[in-house]
């Protein structure tokens, strides 16, 4: 810019003060083009393309990490089991493989058909979360429920039992009652 050009008033009055017709600094100019530029790429990482988790989404997913970093190292616990049963994004992984591998005989919903209603108060074998999970891992093989965890290993049955867990006591109609009557864990 060159000198002659400075301080020119631009012969617009307002209140009586005169203005200058001058460019903007370069320093404001690149802070406040960078901030746009800044803005912009924020807008479309968290809520145009959102491959970037806001708030509550982070603290899901950080929870859930969590959980399955306990789950893989310290002795399963019934209240380890009841946290997964109580986190959404393990429930939702235990639930499509539920749709998977158990719906054939316990239909989508859990409620049973050649295998028992999981959504009721009654329990073959035990309704403590370590229990649940005893039963899907090793299986009632003699009477038709197979053993999960040699095929879908140890972080998937540990999903299945959270869903399964999350579901029970919601007691939708479904297979008559078998077993004995134990109430909810939860
Ligand atoms: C081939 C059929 C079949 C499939 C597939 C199957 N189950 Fe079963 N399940 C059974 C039968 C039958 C029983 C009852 C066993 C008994 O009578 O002791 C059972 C029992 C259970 C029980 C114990 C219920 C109680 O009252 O104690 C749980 C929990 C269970 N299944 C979960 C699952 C999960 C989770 C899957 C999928 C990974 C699955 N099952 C897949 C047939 C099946």
């Amino acid at each position: 810019m060159s000198e002659q050009k400075m301080d020119v008033e631009r012969g617009h009055a307002f209140d009586g003060i005169q203005e200058y017709d001058n460019p903007l600094p370069r320093w404001w100019l690149f802070i406040f083009y960078t901030t746009v530029i800044f803005g912009y790429g924020y807008w479309v990482h968290y809520h145009v393309a959102r491959t970037g988790l806001t708030g509550v989404a982070a603290y899901d997913a950080e929870k859930a990490d969590a959980l399955k970093r306990a789950a893989a190292t310290k002795p399963m616990s019934d209240d380890l089991l009841l946290a997964m049963a109580k986190d959404p994004s393990t429930v939702a992984a235990g639930q499509k493989l539920f749709v998977q591998q158990c719906a054939a005989c316990h239909l989508e919903s859990g409620a049973g058909k050649i295998g028992p209603n999981l959504t009721d108060d009654f329990w073959l074998h035990g309704n403590k979360p370590t229990e649940i999970l005893k039963t899907i891992s090793r299986g009632v093989v003699e009477k038709g429920m197979p053993a999960w965890e040699p095929t879908l290993g140890g972080e998937r049955v540990r999903s299945l039992a959270a869903f399964v867990i999350s579901r029970e006591g919601t007691n939708l109609p479904g297979k008559e009652p078998q077993g004995e009557r134990l109430g909810t864990v939860k």
